[in-house]
């Protein structure tokens, strides 16, 4: 299976060092998940996913790093994850996982805060399937406030893929107080 040029672009975002651990919410079928361990010879990966299928398929598809202990997919909502379970992470990842604008998302933002390290990033990245400009910005707006309202510090940004869609990109921290 080729590898879609939107997960590529958002992997690129992460900016992976080798020892990371890395999350990804709604990691669907682990395609995302492999090019992640190709860049984490020393780090950790783990992916959830609320569907089971998906987290059997990914599973199966990423079954040598799972079984070195590298990577793990666990079946769960992200509202529901253990953040005692499963420790914290130096990045988050999120493509095309709609709870972040289509509602407040409050809980689901307390749980990524819960699991980031305090220097780590979450990044959200949406291929929208309404391609008007409009429709995009306000997908920007929304994800814009619900982080900030959450308490992250955030930025947007587009990046044009080769099949003429847009990638719209918003990367977060947890805002640091001051003395915290
Ligand atoms: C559109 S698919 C994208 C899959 C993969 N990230 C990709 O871009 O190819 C969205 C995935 O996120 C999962 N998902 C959506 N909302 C979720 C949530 N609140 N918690 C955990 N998984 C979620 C779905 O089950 C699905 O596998």
């Amino acid at each position: 299976m080729s590898v879609p040029e939107r997960l590529t672009v958002a992997v690129g975002l992460l900016d992976l060092r080798p020892e990371d651990r890395v999350l990804e919410i709604g990691c669907g079928r682990g395609v995302a998940a492999g090019l992640i361990l190709e860049r984490l010879p020393r780090g950790e990966f783990v992916g959830l996913d609320r569907s089971e299928v998906a987290v059997a398929a990914a599973s199966g598809r990423n079954a040598e790093a799972v079984s070195a202990g590298r990577a793990t997919f666990v079946h769960t909502a992200l509202a529901d994850a253990d953040p005692d379970a499963l420790g914290r992470f130096d990045k988050i990842l999120a493509v095309d996982v709609n709870v972040f604008w289509t509602g407040p998302a409050a809980r689901e933002l307390e749980v990524v805060t819960r699991l980031l390290r305090p220097s780590g990033s979450l990044v959200l990245c949406y291929v929208p399937p309404d391609p008007d400009p409009a429709q995009v910005t306000k997908v920007k707006g929304l994800l814009l406030t619900h982080l900030s309202d959450a308490g992250f510090i955030a930025t947007a940004t587009t990046h044009a893929l080769a099949d003429g869609a847009s990638m719209l990109a918003v990367v977060g921290a947890v805002a640091q107080l001051p003395g915290g």
